[in-house]
């Protein structure tokens, strides 16, 4: 599951990114993609036993995104769509305030919501309400200015006993700094955060999947395709793992790769 995320970060065009994670898995991440160094990208890591919430993140990321813009994304969320690259980019462009995606769910009660007035600007946004004000949810993908660790500092639990990224959002919302951008008809995202959801999630990647002979996110291949690691590079790493379908699907790809760019070498 923690290739998806990843592959929308590096869609974004992300190359430092804190893993962060529980004593369990968080040894597993490493061993399996080490400092990043393989895709050409930077990985970090940090241990959190106890998670608190999302917003938490924030400040346990604190090193890595003191006066910088951040880009926070959960590890249980995927996303699939045509557009997707070009708004992940446009988010990224914007310099002020905060940007969050949403998508219309017919379950408003079990996320956090948004409501946007004619002009698409968001009006309110609350965290998993008992009487929903749209069919909108915020998404787990938050693209933040330098302001976001400030105000994460400021965020107290609520009364599930976490530190809700929606009061971050709500704090943008409140300076007149939250973008929305809504994912339409045509985009796919799930919160795989349940059994149930999982195997909904599951089920959609492999049709595709299957359908289409492409994978829907293999991170090898956007770093490659984003010019940060050659086909030699990634072919030395692939060469050194035993085979596998996936390693069969990266071998495809550096090859249709080379076709694409023959002369251009
Ligand atoms: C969290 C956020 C919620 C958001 C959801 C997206 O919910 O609190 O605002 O809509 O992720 O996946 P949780 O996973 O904590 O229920």
């Amino acid at each position: 599951m923690i290739y998806y995320s990843l592959s929308t970060l590096l869609l974004a065009g992300i190359r430092e990114i804190v893993l962060i994670s529980s004593p369990q898995a968080l040894p597993q991440f490493k061993s399996l993609f080490g400092d990043g160094s393989n895709w050409g990208i930077k990985l970090s890591y940090i241990e959190k036993a106890n998670p608190n919430g999302i917003a938490e993140a924030l400040l346990l990321a604190e090193n890595s995104i003191e006066g910088k813009p951040s880009v926070l994304m959960l590890g249980d969320n995927i996303f699939y769509g045509n557009a997707l690259t070009q708004f992940l980019h446009q988010a990224d462009r914007i310099e002020k305030g905060a940007t969050v995606f949403s998508y219309r769910v017919s379950d408003p009660q079990s996320y956090g919501i948004v409501a946007l007035d004619n002009q698409g600007k968001a009006t309110s946004i609350e965290e998993k309400p008992k009487e929903p004000k749209s069919n909108l949810a915020v998404t787990g993908l938050y693209f933040y200015d330098e302001q976001a660790l400030q105000i994460a500092k400021r965020v107290t639990p609520s009364a599930r006993g976490e530190l809700e990224i929606t009061v971050v959002n709500q704090a943008y919302l409140e300076k007149g700094d939250l973008h929305v951008q809504t994912l339409y008809r045509g985009f796919a995202w799930f919160d795989a955060g349940t059994i149930d959801d999982l195997m909904g999630a599951a089920d959609f990647v492999r049709q595709i999947e299957k359908r289409q002979g492409q994978k829907i996110c293999c991170p090898e291949e956007i770093c490659l395709n984003n010019g940060w690691i050659t086909p030699a590079n990634l072919e030395q790493k692939i060469s050194k793992q035993k085979p596998s379908d996936y390693n069969k699907y990266v071998i495809s790809v550096i090859s249709d790769y080379m076709d694409k760019n023959q002369g251009h070498n």
